[in-house]
Formats: structure tokens, sequence, C-alpha cells
């Protein structure tokens, strides 16, 4: 088998890029060790920037997300039951759409089967080959044989625990690693949302988030502790739980009903760098991670591929390898500051288990400078929304 790029993963980063290679007219095959079922059972993200949505609308799979997606322009920040308003559309003149990741990675596979591009699951073993080289190839096994996929370029984009990174030799890479003391605990339930935005709420009790995914779907999130698991969490001690920690007004409005997904995720910030060696391209969770407070992860996947996409159009259709050859650095410099936002959100909403009075003192003059003043509100705003490409 041979084609231009052999792309490792098949989750939001790898379909994308995928597509968008496609329509440029640049061959592609992308290798998903996972069924199809399983890659659209995982219940992720569900805040798009402005950036991610144009780059859906240019791989020609914007339609139903226009249809169905959420405009938010604005979202509540809370602490105990005061609330400030941060107002994207007026600081920034953006907005952020929601609409989950599944749904994104679903009419990716779409349109995917509808342009008839190969897309193979369940291979086992993938392993990229001859990266320093103009000749790489991918092997894998899969239905029982060993496969080889010849390419010219391999875009790894197989996850936080794929082994693409891993081909970076160690004198050459550098990881950067935050965890965090604590994890989330997600619940999606059929029941309406509490409010028509969302809602990051910091108590004495923990970080709670009151998400959505349509009228008549909600996402909630609290802050858990990482020794948890999810049987551990009753529906009736999860709701319980949430309403301590958000408002009051809302909590009295809360409608709750039998959980159909509770997962917990642990926080971590992460990043790899060079995130490229000779022919292989790290994208999205491959190369970083950030906690979820700032809702960034599929944000910074969807930044990688566009950076990506562009050098390989350059690559093809100009002969032109400037956009390769600065791939690591374009892509770092706008993931650093979207570490950066996520690490200072999620540090001013969290209660830390070794937090001193002072510490939290802090967190509540920071809480207080966010509702006072503009400037700060601005700031966090044009974070939220997305920083320019
Ligand atoms: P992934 O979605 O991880 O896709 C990688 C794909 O590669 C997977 O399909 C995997 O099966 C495949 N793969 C792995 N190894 C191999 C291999 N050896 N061979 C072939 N294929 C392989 N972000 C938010 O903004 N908000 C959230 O609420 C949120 N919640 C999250 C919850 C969890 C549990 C996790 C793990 C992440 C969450 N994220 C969230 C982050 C967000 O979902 C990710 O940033 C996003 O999925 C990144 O997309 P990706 O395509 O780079 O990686
Ligand atoms: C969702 C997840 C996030 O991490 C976030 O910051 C906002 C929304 C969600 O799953 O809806």
């Amino acid at each position: 088998m041979r084609t231009q790029v052999a792309i490792i993963g098949g989750g939001p980063s790898g379909l994308l890029l995928g597509q968008l290679l496609h329509r440029a007219g640049i061959d592609n095959v992308v290798l998903e060790r996972r069924s199809r079922d399983y890659v659209l059972s995982r219940i992720r993200a569900g805040v798009l920037e402005t950036g991610l949505v144009e780059l859906m609308h240019e791989a020609g799979v914007g339609e139903r997300m226009e249809r169905e997606g959420f405009v938010h322009d604005g979202t509540i920040i809370a602490s105990g039951d005061d609330q400030v308003r941060i107002d994207f559309k007026a600081l920034t003149g953006k907005h952020v759409l929601v609409y989950g990741q599944t749904e994104v990675t679903r009419d990716l596979y779409a349109a995917r089967d509808a342009a008839g591009l190969e897309t193979l699951h369940d291979c086992r073993g993938v392993k990229p080959h001859d990266l320093d080289t103009a000749a790489p190839f991918v092997t894998f096994l899969k239905d029982g044989k060993v496969h080889r996929l010849d390419c010219d370029f391999v875009a790894g984009c197989d996850g936080y625990h794929g082994p693409c990174r891993q081909e970076i030799p160690q004198e050459v890479r550098r990881e950067y690693e935050k965890t965090y003391p604590f994890g989330w605990l997600g619940v999606l339930s059929e029941t309406p949302p509490v409010a028509d935005e969302l809602i990051y709420a910091n108590s004495p009790r923990g970080f709670a988030l009151c998400s959505m995914r349509n009228a008549q779907l909600s996402r909630y999130y609290i802050q858990c502790d990482l020794s948890d698991q999810p049987d551990d969490w009753t529906d009736g001690m999860f709701w319980d739980e949430l309403r301590r920690r958000i408002p009051a007004e809302a909590a009295e409005r809360l409608a709750t009903g039998p959980s159909i997904e509770k997962s917990i995720a642990p926080l971590r910030s992460f990043v790899c760098e060079p995130m490229r060696w000779g022919r292989l391209f790290l994208c999205g969770d491959a190369a970083h991670i950030v906690p979820p407070t700032g809702a960034k992860g599929l944000n910074t996947a969807a930044s990688d591929v566009r950076y990506l996409h562009e050098a390989l159009k350059r690559f093809y259709h100009d002969r032109d390898d400037e956009g390769l050859e600065r791939y690591s650095e374009t892509a770092l410099a706008r993931i650093w500051k979207t570490e950066r936002f996520s690490w200072w959100f999620s540090s001013l909403m969290h209660r830390y288990p070794d937090q001193s009075e002072f510490d939290l003192r802090i967190q509540q003059a920071e809480l207080a400078f966010l509702r006072d003043s503009p400037a700060a509100q601005r700031a966090m705003a044009e974070n939220y929304v997305g920083l320019p490409y």
C-alpha cells in the first residue's frame, strides 16, 4: 500500500487532518487501533472555538454543526453565590459553539466514508519506520496479517498514549509535565441544562461545571479525588454534591435524572518538544495535554491540524517546505499560551489539598479582580474564544 500522508489515529485530529488534505488533493490513509463504535462512544469535549468551526467548514463538514450547534456569547464564573458573566461578544466580538466532540468525530467519519477514503480500524502494533529518511513507512497488524504502508509523511495523531511521540529519540525529545491532585467526575444526563450558558463554579467543596450538549442533554462535572471510581458515586450523590457547589439560584432550578454516562478524567498539563522529527509530525494530544478547565484540548488539536495541513499544502502544491520546517516552532508558540491559560483557569477554580489560607485569599482576590476589572475579563474572554492562529 502507498499513500502521501499516513495518519496514525482516527480521533478528531487525524480525521480533520485527513479531510482537509483530501480537499486539497493530498492522498491519505487513517490507521486506528480501535473500532469505530469505540471511538464514537467516548464522551469528551463540547466547546468549539471559531477557528475550529472554520476548519470544519473548510473540511466540508460544517452543515450539521451549524444547524445543531449552539452559539454561546458568554459564560458565567461563579464563586459561591457571586456570579460574573464574561461577555465574549462585547469583549472580543467573537463567540464559541457548543457542539460535542462525538458529533465532530461522527461528521468527519461520515465525510470520509462519502469520499471513499481509506480508514483502517482495529490496527494493532502500528509502528512508523525510517522517519529520518525521505521514504518512511508504517507497519501494522490487521486481520492476522502484517501490512506495510509506504508514504511521504507520517502524522502522529494517536493521542497521549499513542506510540508516535516515542519515535522522537530521547536525546532530542523534551517533555514538560504537571499533574494536578484531583480529577473530574463527569455525568451526561437527558435533562434540560440548568442555564443557557456554561457555569464554572468555585466553591469551598471544590470546582463544578454545568455544561450541555443540547436542550435535552446536559453535561456536568465536579472536582473529585484521584482515588475515586465512577461507581463510588451514585447518581443521587452526584446531584447532591453538584447542588452544593453551584450558586443557590441555579441549584434550585437544576433538573436531575439518571446518568447515561459517568466517567473520571485526571487533570494534566503536558508538552512534548519538538513536535516534528524528520518526516514525523505530531498533532493534538500526541504532543500536548491541557487540564480541561478552559475547554482547550480539542481546540489546540485543531490549531496543530491547521498549521500542518497548510504546511503540507505548501509542500505539495508549491514545492515549498518552509511551513514543514517551521511547523514545530509555530504550533508550540500557540500551544504554550493555551497551556498557560488552562493552567491559570484551573488554578483559579479548584480547591487544592495543600492550599494554605494565603493561597485561598489570593484565589479570592483573583476572582474579585476578574469580577471588577474589564481588562481582566477581556484577557479571559480573548483566551476562551481562542487566540489567533
Ligand atoms: P484522541 O482523541 O485521543 O485520538 C487519538 C486516536 O488515536 C484515538 O482514537 C486512539 O484510539 C488512536 N490511537 C492510539 N494509539 C494508537 C495506535 N497505537 N495505533 C493507532 N491508533 C491509535 N477536552 C476538552 O476540551 N474538554 C473535555 O471535557 C475533555 N474531556 C476529556 C476527557 C478524557 C477522558 C480525555 C482523554 C480527554 C478529554 N478532553 C477534553 C481532551 C480532548 O478530548 C482531546 O484533546 C482530543 O480528543 C484530542 O484529539 P486527538 O485526536 O488529538 O486525540
Ligand atoms: C465541557 C468540557 C470542558 O472541559 C469545558 O471547559 C467546558 C465544557 C463539556 O464537556 O461540555
